[in-house]
């Protein structure tokens, strides 16, 4: 039976799974909630959205999206607070990055109601499967791909837009060991770097696999054209500190503009960190290791807000980082942290209630 809520039609799952998840154990992202929400392109237009059961899809063998890569996303999460309350953190960030993808990857942008008011009921709708356990969270997986069929290449005439949502655990790997990546490139000049676009994430496998077997776990993504400065840290925006000097390379074409990357940015020059937005070189970074001026480094992104970094190999040496006991890295982590659960004032107006 379908209900409307808000605009969106709603067909609710005859049972629901959650009472086989153990929420005290969870990994990330890899159990799903009971729905999901899904929106076709069709004759030239978008569909209202509608929430039906979670649940596979069919797809012609010739849709585009395995053909030509026609395949954009995003990650954000829904977070719980001591009250019960559950919060979005910038969702209109990502819904506007979303439609840059489409638009860099020729798919028909979707209309903010469609994403704002679709995603707000599927929250809505899903508030018991947003964790309470310190850390956790519902991640939120919106993403649009190409469902129109043809081997001719050219832009698909029909996409699917799909929220799906997956009740994660704290995301802590441990500070990771990075190799200065000089060979492979992620992105490049005039690209489909700055998009999220899924074969910008296929493409990182290898080299990260190549690294992996010399014992990194993550690869640290310099320029396509000469590879002296640094641009990402696997699939998170990069940060160095140099002395009490916080620095991150600026977005261009080849860098994802992280909403993780821009909020520490605000937050930082918020606490009085000196901050430098410039192209950071692998020379720089070396010649700081060596002296002893290089203090931090660290990833940052949605899954794991902040990921600091133990090491980096560049030209078959490794340079450790020190050990800090107040380091930037906890402290941003602990700020944004604290407004995303509701802990602390918001005083940015970033915060976004769902129910
Ligand atoms: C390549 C890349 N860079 C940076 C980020 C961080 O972006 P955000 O902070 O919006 O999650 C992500 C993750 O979304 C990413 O995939």
């Amino acid at each position: 039976m379908e209900t409307m809520v808000n605009n969106i039609a709603i067909e609710k799952a005859k049972t629901s799974k959650i009472k086989d998840v153990d929420f005290d154990n969870l990994s990330f992202g890899s159990v799903y909630t009971d729905h999901m929400l899904v929106c076709d392109y069709k004759n030239g237009e978008w569909s209202a959205p509608k929430i039906v059961p979670y649940q596979p899809i069919t797809l012609d063998p010739s849709a585009k999206i395995f053909h030509y890569g026609q395949s954009i996303f995003e990650g954000m999460k829904a977070y719980k607070d001591e009250d019960e309350k559950v919060w979005l953190f910038r969702p209109l960030e990502n819904f506007k990055r979303l439609n840059k993808s489409a638009k860099r990857l020729a798919i028909p942008e979707l209309p903010e109601a469609y994403f704002m008011e679709g995603l707000t009921a599927l929250i809505q709708l899903e508030s018991d499967w947003v964790p309470k356990n310190p850390g956790s969270s519902l991640y939120i997986r919106p993403f649009v791909f190409a469902s129109g069929k043809g081997f001719h290449a050219s832009p698909a005439g029909e996409y699917k837009f799909i929220i799906a949502c997956a009740p994660s655990g704290a995301y802590f790997s441990g500070k990771v060991k990075v190799l200065i990546e000089q060979t492979y490139s992620r992105a490049a000049n005039g690209g489909v770097g700055y998009a999220k676009a899924g074969g910008n994430y296929a493409g990182q496998f290898y080299p990260t696999q190549l690294a992996a077997e010399k014992g990194y776990q993550q690869v640290i993504w310099t320029d396509d054209n000469t590879h002296e400065f640094i641009e990402e840290a696997g699939a998170m925006n990069v940060f160095v500190r140099i002395n009490d000097t916080l620095l991150t390379a600026p977005t261009n074409d080849r860098i994802l503009d992280g909403i993780t990357r821009k909020s520490i940015l605000d937050i930082a020059k918020d606490e009085g960190i000196q901050i430098e937005v410039r192209k950071v070189s692998v020379h720089e970074l070396v010649e700081a290791a060596k002296n002893g001026s290089l203090k931090e480094m660290f990833g940052a992104g949605t899954a794991a807000v902040v990921s600091p970094i133990s090491a980096f190999g560049y030209e078959g040496v490794d340079y450790d980082l020190p050990e800090l006991t107040d380091s930037y890295a906890s402290r941003l982590k602990k700020r944004i942290t604290d407004i995303q659960y509701n802990r602390a004032e918001d005083k940015f107006g970033w915060r976004h209630e769902v129910i």
